[in-house]
């Protein structure tokens, strides 16, 4: 059941609704739409804040039913913090406690009246873009692996009151922009949250054909052979110790002129990751299950893109295949050979990701791409370095990087560059191969990137290591569908160029 959005010129004191939402600041300031409910209910809402029940901190909500002198049903005062402070955070913040809240009412219908606050830097199409991805962010559930049946959820319909005709607009375009990515990081959680016995390579190939249908989108999926064909050793051998048939999926979305250039999109596809021959310990050993988020993430990006028809060509890249420690699995010291010709020394079989990207940047030159973006789980050592709250960045050109990490701050799904300095190359020498695998404990996201590097020589690169912010652990397990947000506002800036 999908949630539906809608906008309308609408006055909060007269609207119908089942709940309508309004914003309160710190210091018993009020929004307007806030300021139109007191006049007309004799007060009731300034009492409300002057009795301290509600400190309008971003986040906090109340909940009150039949005011006087007001149309709906509910009214939900929504905390949003100072008036002149409010940024990406706050906004946001308070858009998923009104969110939340209006959830655990009975209302089919809420009315919000949030994209009327200011909030420094954005407009009002930015505005009802972030409010469309955190209500789906907020009211996604993961019940189909549960066999009771799903639980219901009256809210159904969220519509956006604005103030004036002027705002129709932007606000519309916005929410337009906002389902299309909030679909798509639907997609991309469902794929990362599915299991490692369902969600094999076959089933990403399988969901990659599907969406290719839906959209209209040009789909081919590589088997064993081809990829024996193309000489892409290095992924072939991580597929070795699988029972699994590893798959090289390729999606091309065409929304520009056969001449443009397209931005290639590889996302790692390790739909089990348990180390193989260098077997990881046993414990949360399950979560890597989630080693294919980066393919998850180019599937999400692909629906938001081809939903909001942006005018672009577009390649993604996809790798699959599982990480496991059969007969014919690589060995520690096995040497192989990669797509671009360089020997590989494999010294750790669980730093998988990299040999499996390796072959699929090679295979992106022949798209004679404007840029390549690849995004994978790649390294331990960056949710050390990083933690949850963003996803590593890596590029061999500045501007590239520039660019994407201003797409994460608008889509406050942020990344943080770190050094592809020639220095670190130095871990990565082997005694017997071009390369080795693993260039030690020392900036272990660094040398992982670095060795990246050198198959993506030809074309402008970046890498984002998000295996801190690709799912969450603990009570809230679950998968993010990060960076499909920072994705999409890359690319919808790019197609606007
Ligand atoms: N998929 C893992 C990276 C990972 C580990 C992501 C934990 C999130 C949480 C990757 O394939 C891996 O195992 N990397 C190794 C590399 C090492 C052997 C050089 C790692 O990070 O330990
Ligand atoms: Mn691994
Ligand atoms: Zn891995």
């Amino acid at each position: 059941m999908r949630l539906e959005f809608s906008t309308k010129i609408s006055a909060a004191d007269r609207e119908k609704a089942a709940c309508i939402a309004v914003a309160v600041f710190e210091a018993n300031r009020l929004s307007p739409a806030a300021a139109a409910l007191d006049r007309a209910s004799g007060g009731q809402i300034r009492t409300l804040l002057h009795s301290g029940d509600l400190d309008g901190k971003p986040g906090t909500t109340r909940l009150l039913y039949r005011v006087p002198g007001i149309a709906a049903e509910r009214v939900l005062l929504v905390g949003m913090g100072k008036e002149k402070e409010i940024r990406a955070k706050e906004y946001r913040d308070g858009v998923r406690a009104a969110i939340s809240a209006a959830r655990e009412t009975g209302a089919a219908q809420a009315c919000l009246y949030l994209t009327q606050v200011a909030v420094a830097g954005h407009d009002a199409a930015w505005k009802a873009r972030q409010l469309a991805v955190v209500a789906g962010e907020t009211l996604y559930r993961f019940d189909q692996m549960k066999s009771g049946k799903a639980e219901a959820r009256p809210l159904q319909e969220i519509v956006l009151g604005v103030a004036s005709r002027r705002e129709l607009r932007p606000v519309g375009l916005g929410l337009a922009a906002g389902r299309a990515i909030a679909s798509g990081l639907a997609l991309a959680r469902d794929l990362g949250n599915l299991p490692g016995n369902v969600c094999t390579p076959s089933f990403l190939a399988e969901r990659a054909t599907q969406l290719a249908k839906e959209f209209k989108l040009a789909v081919e999926v590589l088997g064993r052979d081809d990829m024996k064909r193309l000489g892409m050793g290095s992924l072939l051998s991580v597929a070795n110790g699988s029972r699994e048939p590893p798959k090289f999926i390729v999606l091309r979305y065409r929304g520009a002129g056969k001449q443009d250039r397209p931005v290639v999109l590889v996302g790692k596809g390790i739909t089990f990751d348990s180390g193989g021959i260098s077997l990881k310990p046993g414990a949360d050993m399950d979560e890597m299950k989630f080693d294919m988020c980066g393919a998850a993430s180019v599937l999400g990006t692909f629906r938001a893109v081809a939903e909001m028809k942006l005018k672009l060509n577009l390649v993604g890249l996809i790798p699959a295949t599982e990480n496991m420690p059969g007969g014919a699995a690589s060995k520690p010291g096995d040497i192989v050979k990669s797509m671009s010709g360089q020997t590989i020394e494999i010294l750790n079989t669980d730093a998988e990701g990299r040999l499996i990207l390796c072959d699929a940047l090679t295979y992106a030159e022949r798209f004679n791409p404007q840029l390549v973006i690849d995004i994978a789980t790649l390294t331990g050592a960056c949710v050390i370095a990083l933690g949850h709250v963003c996803s590593g960045l890596f590029a061999n050109k500045d501007a590239l990087a520039r660019e994407i990490l201003a797409a994460g701050e608008d889509a406050w799904d942020r990344a943080w560059q770190l050094p592809l300095w020639d220095d670190y190359r130095e871990q990565l020498k082997s005694n017997f191969a071009d390369l080795a695998n693993i260039g030690g404990r020392p900036a272990g996201s660094v040398t992982a990137a670095c060795f990246l590097s050198s198959f993506a020589g030809k074309y402008p690169w970046a890498h984002l290591d998000i295996a801190g912010t690709a799912w969450k652990s603990g009570k809230e397990k679950g998968a993010t569908g990060r960076p499909v947000p920072l994705l999409t506002s890359f690319l919808m800036r790019r197609a606007k160029r």
